[in-house]
């Protein structure tokens, strides 16, 4: 089964309930609007017959009324519960996807522009809840129609084959249309999404844009990527959609006059009472009502078949975790060790090559190497953002792979070299790391990453709001939160890459102190240019050309006069 009826099966199943009760309450709508012309036509003819009561004329004009007021509650009933319905489905599309987008892997999120995919997403959303609102109402119309053909056929069978080659013609040119239609539309919505993903990019980059000047060159460039670059596309669809429009207004206005015509012909001939001749034209009115509703429908399901295929496409892609196992080690002890690893973001390109390290549990192992080698990436393999193209990795001798990517992250704390916070207020920011934690805690853990003492000068204390990234905090700030976080998770190994990179020499001299405590008794790495933090590691790893060219301590690596000693000997020339 093709991947878009599938879906439309799945929603169809998982809201069986509610399309039940709307459908039952549409057939019980359709079946009287089916039964309105029928009076109507009867009243007409019994009104021309002398004989006819004035009370039974009425009370059938009553009957009509109440009728017409069933059926005006039933539509009304009908596209209120539909909409709720169809919001919903599209809503909770949007949540899954949203929450797959979450799972998928880091290289998934660092390939792809944000601005793109949620735009992708929101619209998909949209189409989808106006297609299940639509989907709800089918089934009714569709009753309407074959009831109204069948009277109509019993009536006058003439008229009605006359009425039902009409709708052949008219589905005909819909079909053969439609197609380059949507063609259109689909092209025009992929450059919506990628003009989209451009401005949400600038947006994003605010301060970039600010830092050169260049408000008003990218305030040119977004009118230029909304306007000059979508309207032609809007335009060709919107002319495609205004001649389908003329050749169905040519269609239904021809084949009227041709059903007009003949009608006359037979009430002149008297195959047709005057009361027949206004059901008739009731019918035809009713007909074309479903009728245009279905050829709707049969373009939102074409349109809804791209949306649904943007969620489809987006769930095709593995989450993480499927790639991993799901054993976990009951009390890990944190020795880490690399056999023959080697990764590269692209196949060409190795950027660590047969790697061997073994990492003792309690360890502290610092990682040195100039800019660009890969001690960033050897971290995100230790994470399991990527896995490696070749060799393994072992916690406590079992393969990463195995394990249950959760709970090994559960393990683990990261002071990253890029960090972020929620736009949330400090306390809450704090808590993300353990939300069980009490106040003494966490004023415990801020007072360890010389945090505390800043915090209390905000604005609001704990509970200011650090902005979006956290953006309203410096960036020395930012790293002792961060600091406070790792203290606050308790992890079993830890990692720090460049934990004191932003911080003067004051705030260092602390943080170092508070780091000290926090490696007692964990597995760390430490990544670090400043060789006062490298300093008091256990192991000292020298990266270079993606391959460890020197391990052990301080002590160890000056004595031994290579890149180690290089390294320190410019650091120590330059300070
Ligand atoms: N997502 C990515 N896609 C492609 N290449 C990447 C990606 N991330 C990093 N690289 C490349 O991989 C190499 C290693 O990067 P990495 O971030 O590990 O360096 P690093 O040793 O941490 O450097 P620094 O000291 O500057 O932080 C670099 O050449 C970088 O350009
Ligand atoms: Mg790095």
């Amino acid at each position: 089964m093709k991947p878009v009826s599938k879906f439309v099966l799945n929603i169809l199943k998982e809201n069986k309930k509610e399309l039940i009760i709307i459908t039952t309450i549409a057939t019980i709508g359709s079946l009287i609007a089916v039964s309105i012309p029928y009076l109507y036509g009867k009243i007409f003819d019994l009104a021309l017959i002398p004989q006819t009561t004035i009370s039974l004329l009425f009370s059938l004009i009553f009957l009509w009324a109440i009728l017409g007021l069933i059926s005006n509650y039933t539509s009304n009933k009908t596209a209120y519960r539909g909409e709720i319905l169809g919001v919903k489905v599209g809503l909770e599309e949007e949540c899954k996807s949203y929450g797959h987008f979450l799972s998928l892997p880091i290289s998934f999120h660092k390939s792809k522009k944000k601005g793109e995919v949620l735009n992708k997403l929101s619209r998909a959303s949209w189409t989808l809840a106006y297609f299940c609102e639509t989907l709800s109402g089918v089934f009714p119309q569709f009753l309407i129609l074959i009831f109204a053909i069948i009277i109509m056929l019993i009536v006058q069978w003439q008229l009605a084959l006359i009425l039902i080659f009409s709708f052949l013609i008219y589905a005909f040119v819909i079909v053969k249309l439609m197609g380059p239609i949507l063609k259109a539309q689909d092209k025009t919505q992929l450059v919506y999404e990628r003009e989209y993903g451009n401005i949400y990019d600038k947006l994003y980059n605010v301060f970039l844009i600010k830092n050169f000047a260049m408000e008003d060159k990218e305030k040119i460039n977004i009118h230029h990527s909304l306007i000059s670059k979508t309207l032609p596309y809007e335009r060709r669809s919107a002319k495609k959609w205004n001649n389908l429009s003329i050749y169905q207004g040519i269609i239904y206005n021809l084949s009227f006059v041709i059903l007009l015509s003949l009608a006359i012909f037979f009430f002149r001939k008297g195959d047709l009472t005057a009361g027949q001749f206004i059901m008739f034209f009731g019918y035809i009115n009713l007909c074309f009502g479903p009728f245009f509703r279905l050829t709707e429908m049969y373009r939102l399901y074409k349109k809804s078949s791209i949306a649904i295929k943007r969620f489809t496409t987006l769930k095709q892609k593995v989450p993480e975790a499927m790639k991993h196992g799901n054993k976990i080690l009951e009390n890990l002890k944190g020795k880490i060790n690399f056999e023959n690893i080697t990764f590269g973001y692209s196949k060409d390109k190795a950027v660590l090559d047969n790697l061997n390290l073994e990492i003792n549990s309690g360890e502290s192992v610092a990682i040195v190497g100039r800019s660009g080698v890969g001690k960033t990436t050897l971290i995100e393999l230790i994470m399991g953002y990527y896995q490696p193209d070749n060799g393994r990795i072992l916690f406590d001798g079992v393969d990463i792979s195995k394990l249950e990517l959760k709970w090994l992250r559960e393990q683990m704390a990261i002071v990253s070299q890029d960090i972020s916070l929620f736009h949330d207020t400090v306390l809450n920011n704090l808590k993300y790391a353990n939300p069980k934690a009490t106040n003494i805690e966490i004023v415990a853990a801020t007072k360890a990453a010389s945090a505390h003492d800043f915090i209390m000068e905000l604005p609001k204390k704990y509970s200011t709001i650090v902005g979006e990234k956290g953006v309203k905090l410096s960036v020395g700030q930012r790293q002792r939160l961060a600091l406070a976080m790792a203290f606050l998770k308790k992890p079993k190994i830890l990692i720090l890459d460049e934990p004191t990179a932003a911080l003067d020499a004051e705030s260092e001299k602390k943080v170092k102190e508070g780091i000290q405590k926090l490696i007692r008794g964990r597995t760390t790495l430490i990544i670090a240019h400043r060789f006062s933090t490298v300093k008091n590691a256990d192991k000292i790893i020298v990266l270079n050309k993606g391959k460890i060219v020197e391990v052990g301590n301080h002590r160890e690596l000056i004595a031994k006069r290579g890149l180690y000693h290089k390294f320190y000997t410019l650091q120590v020339g330059l300070d």
